[in-house]
């Protein structure tokens, strides 16, 4: 029987997760692979940290280019996080041959595709499943079981963090928490869970989800996705009078990604905070959570959903990544797992879609609010009759379907208005 070897760079959540599974279903994966696997070993900043997972002594090293150059490794298993030195160590692995398996949706996102390149022109195997809502295996299908469509929309929650702070700041809102307390409590309890990003800016300010949804249109549409034509905002900005305004008129907010082909012929791919009816499937995801509704032209739709973050489902999608690099290794066809054969093609900006939009605005006075709803006449606002709140003067107005570009012009001047306190706007799901 085989013996696999193994680099594990990184022992924080994911890693800790890794090396429980692996010994736990050591047994499963013999059977799986034919093969026994060996961890020899584990990168880590600080070996003197305390680990929730005990690793052996003598195989914590901070010397990752060693681990990753070591003859007797086979897999290189990256969960570092950040883009270097997980870049490089991912290209010095491919260029020894190595199988890699990485849950860093950073590199992925931003590097990816020079490393898919690397790993063709090496023959080696390049797999991220866990780089993309953690357990779910939706790389996977779009690679496999679903690559017989011509894929119309992807719409999700790919990031768990945030989607665990909104569900909690609702709760804690309905029980009379204050809004700011409930976000730094939710916040606080998603990283100690693990399922916050080691710097949380990139759950909440959108990075994270920015980078998944690139990640996914690349392989969902086989179209190079750059990261910088990926509309990005979080929900860092959003207010609990937000969420509570939202629950009043019947919707809740999620953080939700989308990537789909315009009539033109162009990609657009978006992440953003956005109005859901409560009824509708991706609203009923709640804590951390993650789902993706994808549309194809085949199977029409699918939803797949589930726990996607944290230490054992991570682990859980690295180790079906790891079942086939062995089983490839064993076979001698490592290297040989499809990539995407990509095409060049338009993205469309933000600019170009329509949306429906919910617009919050807190005035010294009723006078701005007269000019927020004029500005929005064309759409023809739905608004809520005005409120008196600690802040000032508080109303909210949903409008009918507007051009994006056209929209925010409308609304540009008014964000200068001095006696505008807060301009909110939040698109609903379109
Ligand atoms: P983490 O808990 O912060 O763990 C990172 C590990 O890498 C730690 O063991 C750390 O060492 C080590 N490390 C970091 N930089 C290093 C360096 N320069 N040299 C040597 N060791 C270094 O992070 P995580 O949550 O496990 O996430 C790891 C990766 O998985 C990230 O790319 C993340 O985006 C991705 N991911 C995470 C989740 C999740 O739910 N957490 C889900 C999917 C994907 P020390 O322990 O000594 O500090
Ligand atoms: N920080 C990420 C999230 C981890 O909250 O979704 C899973 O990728």
């Amino acid at each position: 029987m085989r013996t696999i070897r193994i680099a594990l760079l990184g022992a924080g959540t994911v890693g800790g997760g890794v090396l429980s599974l692996l010994r736990e279903n050591a047994e499963l994966l013999q059977v799986q692979t034919d093969c026994r696997f060996e961890v020899r070993h584990v990168v880590v900043r600080d070996p003197a940290k305390p680990r929730a997972v005990p690793v052996p002594p003598e195989l914590i090293t901070t010397d990752a280019e060693n681990a990753v150059r070591d003859p007797e490794v086979d897999i290189v298993i990256e969960v570092m996080g950040g883009l270097e030195p997980p870049h490089s160590l991912i290209r010095h692995a491919l260029q020894a041959g190595k199988s890699v398996i990485t849950a860093n949706k950073m590199v992925m996102a931003i590097a990816g595709d020079e490393l898919i390149r690397l790993a063709t022109t090496h023959r080696a195997d390049l797999l991220y499943e866990a780089s993309v809502a953690g357990s779910l295996p939706i790389l996977t299908l779009l690679q496999g079981a679903l690559a017989g469509n011509r894929i119309e929309r992807a719409v999700g929650i790919v990031n768990s963090t945030t989607n665990f702070i909104l569900t909690r700041m609702e709760q804690a809102l309905a029980m009379g928490v204050a809004a700011e307390q409930a976000y730094s409590e939710a916040l606080a309890q998603a990283q100690s869970l693990g399922y916050a990003e080691a710097d949380p800016s990139s759950d909440v300010e959108g990075y994270d989800a920015q980078y998944k949804m690139a990640i996914l249109a690349r392989l969902a549409f086989l179209q190079y996705v750059p990261l910088e034509s990926v509309y990005r905002e979080g929900i860092a900005h959003l207010s609990g009078r937000d969420l509570v305004w939202a629950r009043r008129l019947g919707y809740g907010i999620k953080l939700i990604g989308t990537a789909e082909r315009l009539s033109d012929g162009r990609l657009n791919v978006r992440v953003h905070p956005t109005l859901l009816p409560l009824e509708h499937p991706l609203y009923g995801l709640r804590d951390a959570n993650s789902g993706i509704w994808l549309q194809g032209n085949g199977f029409r739709e699918l939803f797949l959903h589930g726990f996607a973050a944290g230490a054992r489902p991570t682990a859980s999608a690295i180790l079906g990544d790891l079942i086939l690099a062995a089983r490839n290794l064993r076979m001698g066809i490592a290297g040989t797992t499809p990539q995407p054969s990509l095409q060049p093609g338009e993205t469309a900006p933000i600019e170009a879609i329509s949306f429906r939009y919910y617009v919050r605005t807190v005035g010294t006075s009723e006078e701005p609010l007269k000019a927020v709803r004029e500005a929005l006449a064309e759409w023809l606002p739905e608004c809520q009759p005005v409120e008196q709140i600690p802040e000032g003067y508080e109303q909210v107005c949903l409008t009918a379907l507007a051009p994006e570009s056209l929209f925010q012009a409308h609304l540009a001047p008014l964000r200068q208005h001095p006696d505008i306190r807060q301009l909110q706007v939040i698109r609903f799901l379109s």
